[in-house]
């Protein structure tokens, strides 16, 4: 059976949307059920100005509970610059995400940075954390709300530019959603093939009803790590129009009815994020989270 990694992002790239702070408590809810569903990376949180994502202002305390519970488990929350880097650090993180977008109108807008200063930044952390396990995320790898798509030979030349400080993960992220199957593959090939020493993940979200689709076409281009989020909840404040990423319980129950080995349990899964859906109000892109358990045709 073909093995494919599930890595959750939804406590960051779904809850940072949200407008009414979600309580600690909850947060961690969800994240131990996450956990006991089979889970294995999560994205707990991201060390990011609380003025910007006012959601993530309690990254030091669910860090520092979580490292506590689950001292072996892969958290890696998102970084945007050294600052953020080195709060995760001294809390025990050893894996973060440090985000750059390809798109330099968008980097400008989300970290308030251009591509030399974000890649300036980049090697200041790994200069000053050596043993940080970083994987950069490329936002708008597939589009961009103010610059629209870019050609394959862009992204080539960016990738080269993360490559070449040393970076050896890498997340093609589909910020808003325009990706589709073929640009997908196409991307994927090409970067696998050029830098076949780069471990490279998707990140996809379903605006436009394309996200398990595009995480599909990856998958069958051989990326065997894909992020997405519970119900499907997210998007990118600073991306207009942006909205829910690929909903993890049905990319679960795509790839497991299809004969992968996600290692995650469906059942449980489809009930936390009912659960979640009661509890906090959002933008859901997921499909199962919708049905109702006797809805079925016969
Ligand atoms: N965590 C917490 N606070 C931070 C921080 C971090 N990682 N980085 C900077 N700050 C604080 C500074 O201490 C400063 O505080 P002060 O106003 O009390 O002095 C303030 O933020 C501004 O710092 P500066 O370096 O000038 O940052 P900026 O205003 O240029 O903003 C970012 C840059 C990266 C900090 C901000 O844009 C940000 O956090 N963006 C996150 C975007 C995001 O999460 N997007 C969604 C995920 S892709
Ligand atoms: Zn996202």
């Amino acid at each position: 059976m073909k093995k494919v990694e599930i890595v959750e992002v939804g406590p960051r790239d779904g809850f940072q949307n949200l407008d009414t702070y979600l309580p600690l408590d909850f947060k961690l809810k969800i994240i131990e059920g996450l956990i006991d569903s089979g889970i294995k990376h999560i994205q707990h949180t991201s060390f990011v100005s609380p003025k910007a994502i006012p959601q993530m202002k309690d990254a030091k305390e669910l860090t520092e509970i979580l490292l506590e519970k689950y001292p072996d488990f892969d958290f890696f929350p998102l970084v945007p610059n050294l600052y953020g880097a080195r709060a995760a650090y001294e809390l025990g993180i050893r894996k973060v995400s440090y985000v750059i977008s390809l798109s330099e109108s968008h980097n400008k807008a989300n970290i308030n940075r251009t591509h030399e200063q974000s890649l300036d930044e980049l090697k200041n952390i790994m200069d000053n954390y050596g043993d940080l396990d970083i994987c950069v995320d490329l936002a708008t790898t597939f589009g961009c709300p103010f610059e629209g798509k870019f050609p394959v030979d862009t992204v080539l030349k960016f990738v080269e530019r993360i490559v070449n400080t040393g970076i050896k993960e890498i997340t093609l992220a589909d910020t808003i959603g325009v990706a589709n199957p073929k640009q997908v593959r196409e991307i994927v090939s090409a970067v696998t093939k050029e830098f076949p020493q780069v471990e490279f993940q998707v990140h996809i979200h379903d605006t436009r009803n394309m996200g398990i689709a595009s995480t599909l076409a990856a998958i069958e281009s051989g990326i065997t790590k894909v992020q997405s989020t519970l119900g499907g909840l997210g998007g990118c404040p600073f991306a207009p129009g942006a909205s829910g990423n690929t909903a993890t319980e049905d990319l679960v129950n795509m790839l497991n009815d299809m004969g992968y080995d996600t290692g995650v349990d469906l059942d449980k899964l489809v009930a936390l994020s009912k659960f979640q859906k009661q509890h906090v109000k959002g933008n859901y892109s997921g499909h199962l989270v919708n049905i109702d358990k006797n809805n079925t045709c016969s």
